[in-house]
């Protein structure tokens, strides 16, 4: 949502800090800010746009000087997109000044309040409010003082407070906003997550929510907004610098899709025996009885973490015969939902920070399911709410387009349906054949990948085409949903993707001559229908961009132009037939010049409902 970095110790600090935060602003990029303290004194400069934007102010004035600061970029929720909005903000009274990811729910009751105390606001954020509250009940105590502001809040909040009267002390908060602490030798750094860290330190601990922590260069102190001290963890970040810089590639997008197979082989490294046909999962097997006696699954997600759950629901059910079904988070919440006994929510997402997921399983944990999460951050917000569940492991995904942890989201569901599946009723040989076939998928990825300068041409042909249609059926219904999810977000063309049948149930008005309509046709039970589809299509004057399977020659007669994947089980054909929807999209939004790792309007965690 946004980024957040701030240190204090014995450097001048502004350059630092900024070098975090370019490795943040995936996480927002609207407007960015920085603030220090020097002799005393609070220094702020903020502007809207990029961090770049923020380096060319900060060269206009001169830098800013201080061992002790914060720096923020900010993807906006109340306010517009302008400079007073842009964080850090001040207070009017104690030389207080904070950064804040998260909405501070109550601020309307809370600005009233405050106003009627005299305090003038400059913004419109919920943020400003902030900082004002802890300024009027600051008594020469930075800590009290925002133990007890965030007493009197109700939402959610990552923050970092600094005070001119205590030029060395920062005071940090969680309630549902990311926050980790990275602890070096007389230096510290606070950020939204760890990539901002590695740089400087290889050791932190993450801030659990209603915790404060109280740092100077000296060391810290950890407690409850109740002052209750607690002792936290600080363990090794899991991160290399390798995993977070660009290389050879032009974006990190691009570079996430060519990782998938290396990810999916980690994804898949000591869970898979295919000689015993067995599925090892270590962060389930506590739970191994219950997961047996599941009768109902509810798999819950956004954007394309639901996708991937939905792929989910077909796998399980097919393989495992457990009803299965895959809702919105946010819906799911809202609509008062039945759980039975012996449901399992599982809650599917890359950043496991997504409010909308976050909240679905705790009303889900609340009503008495079991919940496991598929997550790839380790130690994010779901991944501690769940009572177990399976990592993706597939490295931080940067590119705000999900591109590695979908597949990775899908690998991992196809391993607890075999599990499941392998605990009810599949036998260990018809396990042995799927997991040896799973194991070939990265291999099988990468001969597609070697077909990129094709896509790319394919992709020029229709890049100028405003509307685009994506169809599949069955397993291959979420991979057009994805393909067309993909294709918006970073390259703004309008496109839609369904059940290939629905097609004529409405949709089909929309065909007119030269609309490109991207079917997935792979080999499978619903092959001839897929055809009928495309033949509708056709007729119509739709332009058919196939994505077959490697020696399905018939299908060139129907097509404009065709993606090969190789043969593979229908129930792991959506990790290959994805690659080349992920590939059409990137080049897509690299031709029509947009910013392909930073699209208009979007963050990378939505941690707000
Ligand atoms: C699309 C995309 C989003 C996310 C969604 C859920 O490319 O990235 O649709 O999939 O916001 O995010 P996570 O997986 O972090 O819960």
């Amino acid at each position: 949502m946004c980024g957040i970095v701030a240190y204090v110790g014995s450097k001048q600090c502004a350059n630092l800090m900024l070098e975090g935060l370019k490795r943040l602003e995936y996480r927002g990029y609207d407007s960015a800010g920085i603030a220090t303290i020097d002799q005393g004194k609070i220094t702020v400069v903020k502007t809207v746009g990029r961090v770049a934007n923020l380096e060319d102010k900060l060269e206009q004035v001169g830098g800013i000087r201080g061992s002790i600061g914060m720096c923020h970029t900010r993807w906006a929720t109340h306010g517009g997109v302008t400079d007073p909005n842009a964080h850090p903000h001040t207070d009017d009274k104690s030389g207080i000044c904070l950064i804040h990811n998260g909405i501070i729910e109550n601020y309307v009751a809370l600005k009233t309040y405050l106003e009627e105390k005299g305090h003038k606001f400059k913004s419109q954020t919920d943020t400003e409010v902030l900082a004002m509250l802890i300024g009027e009940l600051y008594d020469g105590d930075l800590e009290a003082a925002v133990q007890a502001a965030l007493r009197e809040v109700t939402g959610a909040y990552g923050i970092v407070v600094m005070c001119e009267k205590e030029p060395d002390t920062l005071v940090a908060a969680r309630k549902g906003s990311p926050l980790m602490v990275g602890v070096g030798d007389g230096e510290f750094v606070i950020a939204s997550d760890g990539s901002a860290i590695i740089a400087h330190t290889s050791h932190a601990f993450t801030l659990e929510d209603y915790q404060v922590v109280k740092v100077t260069p000296k060391g810290f102190r950890t407690s409850t907004i109740h002052n209750v001290p607690v002792t936290p963890k600080v363990q090794q970040l899991e991160i290399e610098l390798e995993q977070i810089e660009l290389g050879s590639f032009s974006h990190f997008m691009q570079k996430e899709i060519f990782e998938q197979p290396k990810a999916l082989r980690n994804t898949l490294r000591g869970r898979t025996d295919a000689r015993e046909g067995k599925i090892v999962l270590g962060g389930v097997s506590n739970f191994a009885k219950q997961l047996t006696a599941t009768r109902r699954i509810v798999l819950t997600g956004q954007g394309t973490a639901l996708h991937a759950a939905t792929i989910g629901e077909y796998l399980i059910e097919d393989l495992a015969r457990i009803y299965s079904v895959a809702e919105y988070g946010s819906e799911f919440r809202y609509r008062n939902p039945i759980i039975e006994e012996n449901t399992l929510v599982i809650a599917v997402s890359q950043s496991g920070e997504t409010a909308d997921t976050l909240a679905a399983l705790i009303e889900a944990k609340e009503r008495g399911a079991l919940a496991l999460g598929v997550v790839n951050v380790v130690g994010s917000s779901i991944a501690r709410e769940t009572d177990a569940g399976v990592y993706l492991r597939v490295g931080p995904e940067i590119g705000v387009a999900s591109t590695k942890a979908f597949t990775g989201q899908v690998a991992v569901l196809t391993l607890l349906g075999l599990y499941l599946a392998r605990r009810r009723h599949m036998s260990g040989d018809e396990c042995s054949d799927l997991i040896r076939e799973l194991e070939q998928i990265p291999d099988k990825m990468e001969r597609i990948l070697e077909h990129d300068a094709k896509v790319r041409k394919v992709t020029e042909k229709y890049v100028d085409r405003e509307n685009w249609l994506f169809l599949g059926r069955g397993y291959n219904y979420p991979t057009a949903l994805e393909g067309a999810l993909k294709l918006k977000e970073i390259s703004y063309i309008h496109a839609e993707g369904m059940p290939a049948a629905e097609m004529k149930h409405g949709p089909i008005a929309l065909i007119n001559d030269g609309m490109p309509a991207v079917f997935i046709a792979n080999k499978g039970r619903q092959y001839e229908k897929v055809i009928s589809n495309i033949q509708e299509v056709k007729s119509r004057g739709g332009r058919i961009i196939a994505v077959a399977t490697e020696g399905d020659e018939h299908i060139k007669k129907m097509a404009d132009d065709v993606f090969y994947i190789p043969d593979v089980p229908e129930c792991l054909s959506p990790m290959l037939a994805v690659v080349p929807l992920q590939l059409m999209a990137y080049h897509a939004a690299v031709i029509r010049g947009h910013d392909v790792d930073k699209p208009r309007n979007l963050a990378k965690s939505v941690t707000v409902e």
